[in-house]
């Protein structure tokens, strides 16, 4: 195997995971990375291991370097198992490993492998000297986990955040100016949109405390995708724009139908939202990807659901995508909702029950069709749609 050097001693050892599409529901069209680090000095540092299911490869790749009863520290920033899975096989070879972690690193460790890990605790500002180079840890509680760490290599200056700055992406490449930026930048998105949009107050106070403490940051070395070396602050601006909340002139449609009458409602909002020329985003739920919706409604300024009554309540495809976003509290969205029904109505309002509940502004009307919508009600969702338009243009 290729040795991949990130800098002066210290490799990437991680491990490439090309064929994942389903990352704990997350749909990872790209594949994804784990990535771990050797650094190799005076002392040996291992910085985070692989999923589980890597471990073989992830064994023999470090072998390459050093042997494993060489390492001696090995730093465990995040208790996730596609971080920490590969723990067990490593402990049984590097037997001379020290494990660091947080406290609460530790109590997850022991959760999920077992009391038999010789775990040193650390807490921010915290260091350790390898020979040149000095570790230095801060804690990062809930970025995303209560465990989570970040390890900072003093004398080169590079920031090893675990799942912050991330990209599910799996590429033979290691580093950002090797791989298109468009792609990059798409990818981080996503990945902030679905696993850190709901911690954007924790991320802006977490950039303001490192900028606090007058880090150098050469390079920013992630546990997903891709290093970013050539232009790091590249990631933490847009991280610090993203977790602002920064809207576009922008719209997202989601929907799903069963006989189409809510399909064309939601055509002629769309119509009367584009008339303003604010840019509409349009998903059928069952035939797109909510993962990829919420990276769209990430810089949207409106979200506009529409789902059929089925048994008097809300369409099954489009109650979950609602329980998704509860979940990932995007800031600031205006959210209006409509729907079709048969005899008896129960979708829209339990949409709005549910979105008023998780603290989102909800517009002021709805929108709802029996059985088919006729053209005066088609006008009334293009005149809808405008309404929306019109109130997007207005949003700071
Ligand atoms: Fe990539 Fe929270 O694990």
């Amino acid at each position: 195997m290729v040795k991949v050097k990130v800098a002066k001693g210290i490799y990437w050892v991680g491990t490439i995971d090309w064929n994942v599409r389903d990352f704990h529901g997350y749909l990872t069209k790209r594949g994804t990375t784990y990535n771990a680090y050797l650094i190799i000095d005076e002392k040996t540092a291992l910085i985070d291991t692989v999923k589980n299911s890597f471990s073989k490869e992830f064994v023999e790749k470090i072998s390459e370097i050093i042997p494993l009863e060489e390492i001696d520290y090995i730093v465990i920033n995040h208790v996730e198992m596609d971080h920490s899975g590969s723990l067990p096989e490593i402990v049984e070879k590097a037997k001379n490993a020290t494990i660091i972690a947080t406290q609460r690193g530790r109590d997850g460790l022991i959760k999920h492998y077992g009391e038999t890990l010789t775990t040193k605790t650390v807490e921010t500002g915290d260091e350790l000297k390898l020979g040149e180079r000095t570790l230095r840890f801060i804690e990062a509680p809930m970025l995303h986990w209560p465990d989570s760490m970040f390890t900072y290599i003093v004398e080169d200056g590079i920031l090893m955040p675990n799942d912050a700055f991330g990209q599910h992406l799996a590429s033979s490449q290691r580093f950002d100016d090797e791989v298109d930026e468009n792609v990059l930048m798409e990818e981080a998105a996503k990945y902030y949109a679905n696993i850190l949009m709901p911690l954007a107050p924790l991320i802006t106070r977490k950039i303001q405390e490192l900028n606090q403490m007058k880090l150098t940051i050469n390079m920013i070395a992630p546990s997903h995708g891709i290093i970013w070396r050539s232009n790091p602050s590249k990631i933490v601006n847009a991280y610090i724009e993203w977790s602002k909340g920064i809207h576009k002139d922008k719209v997202v449609i989601v929907y799903d139908t069963m006989w189409e009458s809510t399909y064309r409602m939601a055509r002629a909002i769309a119509e009367g939202i584009a008339e303003h020329g604010v840019l509409v985003k349009f998903y059928k739920l069952r035939v797109s990807d909510m993962t990829e919706i919420a990276a769209e409604i990430l810089d949207a300024k409106a979200v506009v659901v529409g789902s059929p009554t089925l048994n008097n309540t809300i369409f099954p495809s489009v109650s979950a995508f609602l329980t998704y976003m509860t979940g990932l509290r995007p800031k600031g969205k205006l959210w209006a909702f409509f729907g079709s029904y048969g005899w008896a109505g129960g979708a829209v309002k339990k949409m709005v029950k549910i979105a008023s509940e998780a603290g989102f502004k909800v517009y002021k009307d709805i929108l709802e069709a029996k059985y088919v919508p006729t053209r005066e009600e088609l006008e009334k969702g293009f005149r809808f749609g405008k309404e929306i338009g019109e109130k997007v243009k207005t949003i700071g």
